[in-house]
């Protein structure tokens, strides 16, 4: 009997818990993982590259990341660039010496898979070039080298960590380079100091081969056999999923859960819970289909509330009311055990909050999102709530928020089906409310 409830424990333990964007990116990823990453021994990123940014608010000061897994400012935790991630080793060398700068020690707790590929300054250079030829048809990529990297990974041209050790690297390095100059012929000309880039990311690249690099599929898999406790960290959100996202307003890498398993080289058996965040009302930035997007007051209003610029671009996020077929169909596709809702105090001054709860299509109503969502023929059906009209600075318990807030989240619970664990009512990473124990292992 014991020794059934030993192995059971063991096997309860063994899962990779998964935390991810159910919208377009920013939901509060950052912010979920620096709290939760206390619970965890390792804390994985398994795909995106730079192109993502998440804020971190704690004694005062904000940090983003855009490479280095939230779990970083933890000083306990290990934190493992997975193999899914695409990795600028000049990005991520700025992001190594601002932790240096903040007192971070991550020598010993920063992992990198060697079969992460390496953005190189001419997948940037094509970045750049692909989107300016694209004109009013552009994505609004960050145009940080994510879409021109995974080409080549899925093309099989690309280089990956793991080469920076081999004695050919230079070679290799040269061989890609030439192949994406001839390609660069094909678009217009735009800008780029090839040669200014190209120096500092060899001298970053050289500080990316001395980081601790491991075979992270096999690091992975020995600690869950040794029952380490893993958090895998999405970066965008699931309607930026290069599968199943508003295509070809996507980004370049499974953002789904689906995504873990290739990330980081684990079977879909040791997926475990999977969290799903969602802020109280939607945001996009780039552009791409957004039905319920707010082009009046309110959408500024939320834009000016909700802070909502770009953590890597500083662009205004186009904002808009939380969407609720939208995050049945994202919930679906990613299992989703456990909601998240952020940034609930965005919404504090309002007297009626909105959520479209279903789609309006041909005269009927509908949960099903169209295989365009650009379709002007399907319009988002709202529902109108109270709003709370109090500030929350001073909640500290889920409790203690006003009983119409309560009723929205209930309200999200009950028509999403899943419940939420926790509501985030701030930036720092003391305002966050637990509803339910379900995350205390
Ligand atoms: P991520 O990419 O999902 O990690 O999210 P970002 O960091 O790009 O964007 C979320 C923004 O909202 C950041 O500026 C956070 O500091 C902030 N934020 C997170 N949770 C809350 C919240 O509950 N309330 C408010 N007002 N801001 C929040
Ligand atoms: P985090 O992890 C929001 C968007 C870009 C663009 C599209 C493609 O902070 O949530 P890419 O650079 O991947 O070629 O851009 O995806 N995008 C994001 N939007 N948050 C992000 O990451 C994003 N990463 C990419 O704006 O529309
Ligand atoms: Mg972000």
């Amino acid at each position: 009997m014991i020794f059934l409830l030993l192995s059971l424990n063991i096997h309860f333990r063994m899962t990779v818990d998964v935390l991810l964007g159910l919208q377009w990116g920013d939901e509060g990823k950052g912010k979920i993982v620096d709290y939760l990453a206390p619970r965890y021994d390792i804390i994985a990123r398994f795909q995106g590259g730079p192109n993502a940014g998440h804020t971190l608010v704690f004694e005062g000061k904000k940090h983003v990341l855009h490479t280095v897994p939230s779990g970083i400012f933890r000083e306990a935790q290990l934190n493992l660039i997975g193999n899914g991630v695409v990795i600028d080793p000049v990005t991520l060398a700025r992001e190594l010496e601002e932790l240096t700068a903040v007192g971070v020690d991550y020598a010993d707790r920063l992992l990198v898979a060697r079969k992460a590929h390496l953005i190189l300054p001419t997948h940037r250079y094509l970045d750049k070039a692909s989107e300016n030829a694209k004109g009013k048809e552009k994505i609004g990529s960050t145009l940080k080298g994510i879409g021109p990297t995974y080409m080549d990974k899925t093309g099989r041209n690309g280089l990956r960590v793991g080469d920076l050790e081999a004695a050919d690297f230079r070679q290799r390095y040269d061989n890609l380079k030439a192949k994406h100059l001839e390609l660069l012929q094909i678009y217009p000309a735009v800008d780029f100091d090839l040669e200014g880039e190209e120096a500092k990311w060899l001298v970053a690249a050289e500080k990316l081969r001395q980081l601790h690099l491991v075979d992270g599929e096999y690091y992975i898999n020995q600690a869950l056999r040794n029952g380490k406790r893993v958090l895998a960290e999405g970066a965008q959100g699931s309607m930026l999923d290069i599968d199943y996202g508003t295509y070809p307003f996507v980004t370049s890498s499974n953002t789904i859960t689906a995504g873990v398993c290739t990330g980081l080289g684990v079977s879909p058996q040791k997926i475990g819970e999977v969290i799903g965040i969602t802020k109280a009302y939607c945001t996009r930035v780039g552009s791409g289909p957004f039905p319920t997007e707010l082009f009046d007051d309110m959408g500024e209003f939320l834009r000016q509330e909700g802070a909502e610029f770009g953590a890597t671009t500083g662009r205004p996020r186009r904002c808009g009311w939380i969407d609720l077929p939208q995050l049945r169909y994202t919930i679906m596709l990613n299992g989703v055990t456990q909601l998240v809702v952020t940034k609930i105090d965005v919404l504090n001054k309002l007297e009626e909050i909105k959520m479209a709860t279903a789609y309006e299509q041909d005269g009927e109503l509908t949960q099903r999102l169209p295989y365009d969502l650009c379709d002007e023929s399907c319009q988002p059906h709202y529902e109108s709530f109270a709003g709370w009209q109090t500030d929350l600075e001073r909640v500290a318990t889920y409790g203690m928020l006003p009983a119409t807030a309560q009723e929205f989240i209930v309200e999200l619970e009950n028509r999403l089906d899943v419940p939420v664990t926790m509501v985030s009512i701030g930036p720092g990473r003391r305002q966050l409310l637990e509803k339910t124990q379900l995350m205390d292992k």
